[in-house]
């Protein structure tokens, strides 16, 4: 079959293999061009390895300390006539690559929250890796069921206490209006940090280290956003934002729960990116199109891949994580440097549908967004007959 990207809203339903590999293989090599990490980790396990910050840590890990990975996630395969999604895609080249570059890579399909996959990996640790020195936590959902209590909750994206009136982007047309959000309502809020909080990498790290499964100094970090004012009604302020906040508690409480391993539990702030999860939130594609702008002007953007290259190399792995006053590493530095919000603060003030093109980086902005689902990069003949079914070798 011939793919071409099918978009409705602020998704894509198709992905395209051979340019979900390609882009697997730019990573790598942005990875391997900056040379390895010389005390970097050996053993990682990834919970949402498949796509965005979590994909990244994998290829970061393993291309750049050449550590051993298992990654969790949630994604579907391909079958007659319809395209897998691009995670799994991803997974499959990543496999590919790694296996060719001699390194272990194992991957589970499945249901992250569930206790059955929980134990399940540390099945599989046990089998190939005995313990693991580094837990990544990067999940993003929009439900989960409590592997508990069966309840099923939803997280929302809505303001807490009132009305959020501001500017918004069309992501398919470019026409810049204005949206207004309802505040969360009932139990939104508590229903969210379910889901989004941190409740679930706590569950994970106790049943790791219960059956054994991490190893002494052991690092696990779980990732969390703050940005600028403009975006704290529906981000910060919001009831994700409260989820996050709940990420900081289990921080906290890991960190205690770790000591006796000489383990560190971290929350990295990271840089707002066009990924699968970010481009759901309103307002949010907005302010990623106008700050790509000016990040790029100033010869300071990244993408997932930088970003987590860095936290490896200049954070966890050479003794300087440089922890902001409420101990999270902060790797949106150069996005919230105040001469790149500045100009960001007075485009936002300014931006109109007329000139949209001239303030904000549309076109980075789709082709960002293509190419999570492997449409746009170079390289790749879009017309060649395609086969949805690609296998991920670990995945029997
Ligand atoms: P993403 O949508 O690209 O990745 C989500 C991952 O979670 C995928 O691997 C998916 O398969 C997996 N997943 C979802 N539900 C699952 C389940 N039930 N079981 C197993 N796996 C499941 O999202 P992104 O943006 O990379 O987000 C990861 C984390 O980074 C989130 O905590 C997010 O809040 C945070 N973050 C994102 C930023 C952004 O701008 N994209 C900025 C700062 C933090």
């Amino acid at each position: 079959m011939i793919v071409v990207p099918k978009i409705r809203g602020f998704i894509c339903t198709t992905a395209h293999p051979a340019g979900c590999a390609q882009h697997v293989a730019e990573q790598i090599a942005v990875v391997k061009n900056r040379g390895p990490v010389t005390h970097g980790p050996k053993k990682v396990l990834v919970i949402g390895a498949s796509t965005g910050y979590g994909l990244a840590s994998r290829i970061a890990a393993a291309f750049g300390s050449n550590a051993a990975t298992i990654g969790v996630f949630f994604e579907r395969p391909g079958e007659d006539g319809r395209t897998a999604t691009a995670g799994w895609y991803n997974t499959a080249a990543f496999e590919k690559e790694a296996a060719a570059a001699g390194l272990y890579a194992r991957s589970l399909n499945g249901d992250a929250f569930s206790d059955d996959m929980k134990a399940q990996v540390i099945a599989a640790i046990k089998e190939d890796l005995g313990q693991v020195d580094a837990v990544i936590y990067s999940l993003a959902s929009p439900r989960r069921t409590h592997p508990k209590t069966g309840d099923i909750f939803k997280s929302v994206l809505k303001p807490v206490g009132e009305v959020f009136t501001n500017k918004n982007l069309n992501t398919t047309t470019g026409v810049v209006n204005e949206i207004s959000i309802e505040p969360a309502q009932g139990d939104d809020v508590a229903q969210t940090i379910a889901v989004m909080g941190g409740e679930d990498w706590e569950m994970w790290i106790e049943a790791l280290q219960s059956a054994g499964a991490l190893a002494p100094g052991v690092q696990t970090v779980a990732y969390s956003y703050i940005g600028p004012e403009v975006t704290w009604p529906i981000y910060k302020n919001g009831t994700i934002g409260r989820a996050k906040e709940d990420l900081e508690r289990v921080q906290r409480a890991l960190d205690v729960r770790l000591a006796p391993l000489q383990g560190k539990a971290w929350v990295s702030v990271n840089k707002a990116l066009v990924t699968q999860a970010s481009s759901a939130i309103p307002v949010v594609p907005l302010y990623i199109s106008l700050l790509y702008k000016v990040m790029k002007a100033k010869g300071t953007h990244e993408d997932c891949i930088e970003q987590m290259d860095r936290l490896f190399r200049d954070r966890l792995y050479n003794g300087q994580p440089q922890p902001d006053e409420a101990g999270r590493i902060r790797l949106d530095d150069w996005e919230m440097d105040p001469s790149v919000q500045q100009v960001v603060a007075q485009r936002w003030q300014d931006v109109t549908t007329e000139n949209f093109g001239e303030l904000g980086d549309f076109d980075g902005y789709q082709s960002s967004f293509l190419r999570l689902f492997g449409f746009g990069l170079s390289g790749v003949d879009y017309t060649a007959d395609t086969t949805p079914e690609v296998a991920i070798p670990s995945i029997p």
